[in-house]
């Protein structure tokens, strides 16, 4: 699912201007109960499973395509880019939202749940930090509804300028510095002139995470050695860490693989889950088994083998990478069932503006994972062996890793590493 928060920096903006927009009537503010109540809340847990399922579906489409290159989305980012465009849309348009993003709740309900889990998410301790924003870009000469500013604002706490899209060079720099400042400097170009060229309006969500890992590598203890292709052909070599700690694992006959999970921090919420697929399976095989599968099912299995494995080590052996990517997701998100969204004579946004369609969604992403933990930006599996030797996790061949946090079932992040740069 999904998940997240955020928002604490506000960049600079030279060539634009903040408009600041608060209008708490429209939004009906979360009630005073505590975040746990709201989130066991039957429509909030509804919304969360659209939302995992949602992110498992893209997840597994993209799977399909990449073949052999290594590649990264950020589930949530686009989730909280479509809640974004919901909020724009009528008729057609929002009832194929809604059955994509798996949604049957009236808006309000939806902008609370939003809320929900930005609370989850929102983490900023010495040792995991999560961030997520919202932001509005339009053309000082677009007419963009009031209404649609306001809610953007005071529900998503969406950050809205305008800017003179005829200076294609200065729109684009301006956007790319918010989105480079948003991401810690991981993303610096993820808007071309290409895109702007024609646009009007541009919508962003950008999610940050930085997370130690509550057992680092040790760097004396990382050494060159050969990652393999799924087949067990030598592809080439890379930077191999490794620990033995007693990190939960699991296999699971289901997915077809092996989990192990990694966690950040000292709060127990934030992990990684690195899935190493089954000899002979491919990522895209064991995607399509997490899809029917569902990501609690992962933190289910871990939590009941935790009880039988009893602080038992484990050795493991990651490489050590760093995966940028930026590709269209229209072609994707299509095949979802969005058509309308893309099809300027059937797009209905009227809320927003009765001019508007989408020409592409684009995501760009980047993570870096090393002795220390993992910084990522936009945007596992176990052996088990017999007990006497410790459990080895070789994860010297293709595999997939998600990065989610328990008790929501958010998915921040979710990638698959098959060739690393070597
Ligand atoms: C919410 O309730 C708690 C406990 O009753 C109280 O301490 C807190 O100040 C309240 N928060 C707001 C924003 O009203
Ligand atoms: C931008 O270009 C359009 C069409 O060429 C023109 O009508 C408009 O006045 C221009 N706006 C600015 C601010 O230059
Ligand atoms: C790693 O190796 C360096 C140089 O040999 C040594 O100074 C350092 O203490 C070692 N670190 C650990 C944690 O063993
Ligand atoms: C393993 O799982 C148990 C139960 O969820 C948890 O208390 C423990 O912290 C986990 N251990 C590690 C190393 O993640």
């Amino acid at each position: 699912m999904l998940l997240y928060k955020a928002c604490s920096l506000y960049a600079p903006f030279i060539l634009c201007i903040f408009i600041p927009l608060i209008s708490s009537e429209i939004c009906n503010k979360l009630q005073n109960t505590s975040l746990l109540l709201q989130a066991q809340n039957k429509q909030f847990l509804s919304i969360a499973a659209g939302a995992e399922k949602f992110s498992l579906e893209l997840f597994t489409k993209i799977a399909d395509v990449a073949g052999n290159a290594d590649f990264m989305i950020s589930p949530f980012s686009v989730w909280a880019l479509l809640l974004l465009l919901m909020e724009a849309a009528a008729g057609n348009t929002l009832n194929e939202l809604r059955t994509v993003l798996h949604i049957n709740q009236d808006r309000d309900v939806l902008r609370q749940a939003f809320n929900v889990v930005q609370q989850f998410l929102q983490r900023k301790t010495p040792t995991v930090q999560v961030e997520n924003l919202q932001a509005m870009y339009y053309d000082a000469y677009e007419q963009i509804s009031h209404d649609y500013k306001s809610t953007l604002t005071s529900c998503y706490s969406a950050r809205v300028q305008h800017l003179n899209f005829n200076n294609t060079k200065a729109t684009v720099n301006a956007i790319n510095n918010a989105i480079s400042t948003e991401t810690k400097g991981l993303i610096t170009n993820a808007i071309s002139e290409d895109y702007i060229i024609d646009a009007n309006l541009l919508l962003t969500s950008t999610l940050y995470f930085k997370g130690q890992w509550q057992f680092p590598f040790d760097r004396n203890d990382t050494h060159r050695e050969t990652f393999y292709d799924m087949n067990g052909i030598p592809i080439g070599e890379v930077d191999m860490m490794f620990q033995m700690t007693p990190f939960n694992y699991t296999s699971m006959p289901d997915l077809q693989a092996h989990v192990l999970q990694l966690p950040y921090g000292n709060e127990n919420r934030l992990c990684m889950l690195a899935v190493l697929p089954n000899k002979g399976i491919s990522v895209a095989q064991v995607a399509h088994n997490l899809q029917t599968l569902g990501i609690q099912s992962i933190f289910r299995k871990l939590q009941e083998d935790a009880l039988s494995y009893d602080e038992q080590e484990v050795e493991v052996y990651l490489p050590r990478f760093n995966t940028a990517t930026t590709f269209p997701l229209r072609g994707s998100l299509e095949q979802l069932g969005l058509r309308e969204i893309f099809n300027p004579q059937l797009v209905n946004f009227n809320i927003l503006s009765k001019r508007l369609y989408v020409k592409d969604v684009v995501q760009s992403t980047k993570i870096i994972v090393n002795e220390d933990g993992t910084e990522a930006a936009a945007v596992a599996s176990a052996i088990l062996t017999n007990k006497i030797s410790p459990p080895k996790f070789y994860f010297n061949r293709p595999f997939l890793y998600l990065i989610a946090e328990k008790q929501s079932g958010a998915l921040l992040f979710a990638g698959q590493l098959a060739s690393p740069k070597l």
